[in-house]
């Protein structure tokens, strides 16, 4: 039982002593209430998006803006704050994820949605904010640390595959090993494990001295507050959509 908690807490991302901070937070009282909701109404808005081929075209879409998120993020932040022994690590990530973004476009394109996009797209005005408000605390955070814009890119790099983890197995366990989608999920949930894993590997090898252990702990939680308010954001809009959706569709549609 200890063992199994070791792993878990290993996978989630902090897997050595003084860096506790890595992991997600054991949430209490309010926080832990707005996480609890933000899960059933993600739940609820899943279902519904899966009960019209527009709602499935609009959360392969989602998937599908994340990614290209998550890579001008890695093209960035990262890889101009990263020293050159990094490179080929963060090579190797940009290259997982622009895989993710290609198997959601064909999956799109599949449910006869728009054709895959050849050039990258520009995110959509939420995802704008949140990149916006991602540089500012990078920003604001940098000077602390000796690696630099290096340590808070990787502190949200983090935070961001742990969320994307997190959702696709709440995805995964909604729809079950039958369903159509679930062989991409799955997959697609594994590499974001893989890069929980690495983000927290680097954060603890590369970039933060022991000094600079509280400082991260900070940063993670400001991280997570920030993470947090963008999570019932997008829930609710995930409802909206979800409904409009179910309410527009043709029956069996
Ligand atoms: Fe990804
Ligand atoms: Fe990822």
């Amino acid at each position: 039982m200890v063992a199994e908690i070791a792993s878990a807490h290993a996978v989630a991302g902090g897997d050595a002593a003084g860096f506790d901070c890595l992991a997600p937070p054991l949430l209490r009282g309010w926080p832990a209430l707005q996480a609890k909701l933000v899960h059933h109404v993600k739940r609820a808005a899943l279902r519904q998006l899966h009960a019209s081929r527009a709602g499935e075209i609009l959360l392969l879409r989602l998937y599908l803006v994340g990614e290209a998120s998550s890579e001008q993020a890695l093209q960035h932040e990262l890889r101009s704050a990263a020293p050159e022994g990094l490179a080929r690590q963060i090579d190797q990530h940009l290259a997982d994820e622009q895989l993710h973004a290609r198997l959601f476009a064909e999956a799109i394109a599949e449910r006869g949605g728009p054709a895959p996009e050849t050039q990258p797209q520009r995110p959509d005005w939420f995802s704008r904010r949140k990149l916006a408000r991602w540089q500012r605390l990078i920003r604001r955070h940098a000077p602390h640390f000796a690696h630099g814009a290096l340590v808070p890119a990787y502190a949200i790099g983090l935070s961001a595959e742990q969320m994307a983890s997190r959702i696709l197995a709440r995805h995964c366990a909604l729809i079950g090993p039958a369903h159509a989608l679930h062989p991409l999920l799955a997959r697609v949930q594994a590499d974001e494990e893989r890069h929980v894993r690495l983000c927290s590997r680097t954060l603890q090898r590369c970039c933060v001295a022991p000094q600079e252990r509280a400082r991260l702990a900070r940063l993670m939680d400001e991280v997570r507050a920030v993470e947090r308010g963008f999570g019932v954001t997008g829930a609710l809009g995930m409802a909206l959509a979800g409904l409009a959706l179910r309410l527009a569709a043709p029956r069996g549609g």
